[in-house]
């Protein structure tokens, strides 16, 4: 029985790494291409909220690769080679497609990365690492507030609104509410209690000290 629940953790702990590193090329993948797309469209508005959305990526890049050193692991360099060449060439393209395709197209990888990291929360409940569970509810938290802003700006256009749009993600409460809602053994969710301070503290260092640096560096 101890030995079968290890073998789940184990099993958990390598896909949550696998997760994770995927995750770690995916923003910076979306970081270079944001970086294209922000610079790409004319309207102030947009510029600074797709501006903001490539900083929440390398926020997480850093988060993610943090939790991959946490866990005695790092970055894959075939992937990193692979997201540095994807996302560059998405940034520039950016340029070319004209306004409605690069926002359909983030918005959909949004979507997309909402579920990724509810995905990597659910892996590290069942590794036993309650303590990185808070931290990536958070990151697709605000990947659901990507989604929601390129979905909106999809839908303002008229042709966007004839188009058909991946599904639409359920309400951002749910991604806490669905997790809490799942059985958890007791000892882990004994155990999250503790550690759910020291990891709101550590988000908050993340989310808020870049924010400051931004604002001291404005003109
Ligand atoms: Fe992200
Ligand atoms: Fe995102």
């Amino acid at each position: 029985m101890v030995t079968g629940q290890m073998a789940t953790e184990n099993n958990s702990q390598k896909k949550l790494i696998a997760l994770l590193q995927l995750a770690y090329s995916g923003e910076l993948a979306a970081a270079h291409a944001y970086r294209g797309h922000w610079r790409s469209v004319r309207n102030a508005g947009e510029k600074i909220a797709i501006r903001n959305i490539e900083d929440d990526e390398w926020r997480h890049r850093k988060l993610v690769g943090e939790m991959l050193a946490n866990l005695g692991s790092g970055p894959s360099k075939r992937r990193e080679i692979r997201a540095t060449i994807i996302g560059r060439a998405l940034g520039l393209m950016c340029h070319i497609t004209g306004w409605l395709a690069p926002m359909y197209g983030a918005g959909k990888l949004e979507s997309r990365n909402i579920r990724e990291y509810e995905t990597g929360a659910r892996y590290a409940r069942d590794c036993g690492r309650v303590d990185l569970i808070d931290c990536l509810l958070e990151m697709a938290e605000v990947e659901w507030e990507h989604e929601l802003f390129f979905r909106s700006r999809v839908l303002s256009h008229a042709l966007g609104r004839r188009l058909s749009l991946w599904p639409q993600p359920p309400a951002k409460e749910t991604i806490r509410l669905s997790f809490k809602e799942e059985p958890v053994a007791r000892s882990l969710a004994e155990e999250s209690l503790h550690v759910a301070a020291r990891a709101q503290s550590r988000r908050d260092e993340m989310f808020i000290a870049p924010r400051e640096q931004d604002i001291s560096q404005a003109p």
